[in-house]
């Protein structure tokens, strides 16, 4: 790639779902393959920045040339990208990170005979993009929106609730777009309220896409 336009820069990506147990062997999870958080790590890579990629559980193969640093659960990922904040000047949410997780996970396996799971008691797990949002100093905070009805009044309200410079806005629910496909159909919604439609791309291009926006936000700015 020619290009080394993110040289110098240091970016925090998270990509993958997180799983959440419900006992030694059954979790809560969701739909998200990471190819999307992925393709962002390989091309900001590739473009000359250096990656920390904090990624929950997926198939695919740890990148080369990154730092790559699997979680399993919201918390870990909570944490394994606090503790590198500081140290970064963008950071990525492109992870499905679990809204929810079992408030009283079974440290046995659950017997179907006798503990039959007829109902969970879930509990809200911690919103990440926004205590980063609330965190950041000089950092540029890019989120993703992943919407099934309503794509811009949803992704508008994240955008404005997380305090990020950029929101990523997929309707999961369209063809080829969202979970576990390797294209994407996005928009990109700026703090300015700007808002650009990309086409229907591969989820490397859609990445190098999101990565030139990135380089249009000034890295000072603070929306707080
Ligand atoms: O992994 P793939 O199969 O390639 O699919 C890509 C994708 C659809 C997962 C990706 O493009 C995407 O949309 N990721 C965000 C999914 C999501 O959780 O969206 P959300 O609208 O629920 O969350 C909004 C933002 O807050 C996201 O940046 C999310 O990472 C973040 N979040 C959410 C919950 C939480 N507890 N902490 C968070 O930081």
């Amino acid at each position: 790639f020619p290009r080394k336009d993110w040289s110098g820069r240091r970016v925090l990506i998270s990509a993958g779902p997180t799983q959440e147990a419900i006992d030694p062997v059954r979790f809560i999870s969701n739909r998200s393959s990471g190819k999307m958080g992925y393709a962002l790590a390989e091309a900001a890579r590739m473009r000359g920045a250096e990656v920390v990629l904090v990624s929950g559980p997926t198939a695919l193969p740890a990148p080369t040339g990154v730092d790559y640093c699997p979680v399993t659960t919201a918390e870990e990922m909570r944490k394994a990208l606090l503790s590198r904040f500081t140290w970064s000047d963008t950071v990525i949410m492109a992870a499905a990170v679990a809204d929810f997780r079992p408030a009283h996970p079974s440290q046995h396996k659950l017997k179907k005979r006798h503990h039959p799971i007829t109902q969970l008691d879930l509990t809200p797990t911690d919103d990440i993009l926004q205590e980063l949002g609330e965190r950041r100093t000089t950092q540029v905070l890019v989120g993703f929106a992943a919407e099934t009805e309503d794509l811009l009044a949803h992704a508008r309200e994240k955008l404005h609730a997380k305090h990020v410079d950029l929101l990523v806005a997929n309707d999961v629910s369209a063809a080829g777009s969202g979970f576990g496909s390797d294209t994407n159909r996005v928009v990109l919604l700026a703090a300015d309220g700007e808002a650009e439609e990309l086409p229907l791309l591969p989820k490397r291009d859609v990445a190098d896409r999101i990565l030139d926006r990135i380089l249009t936000v000034p890295t000072a700015r603070r929306t707080t």
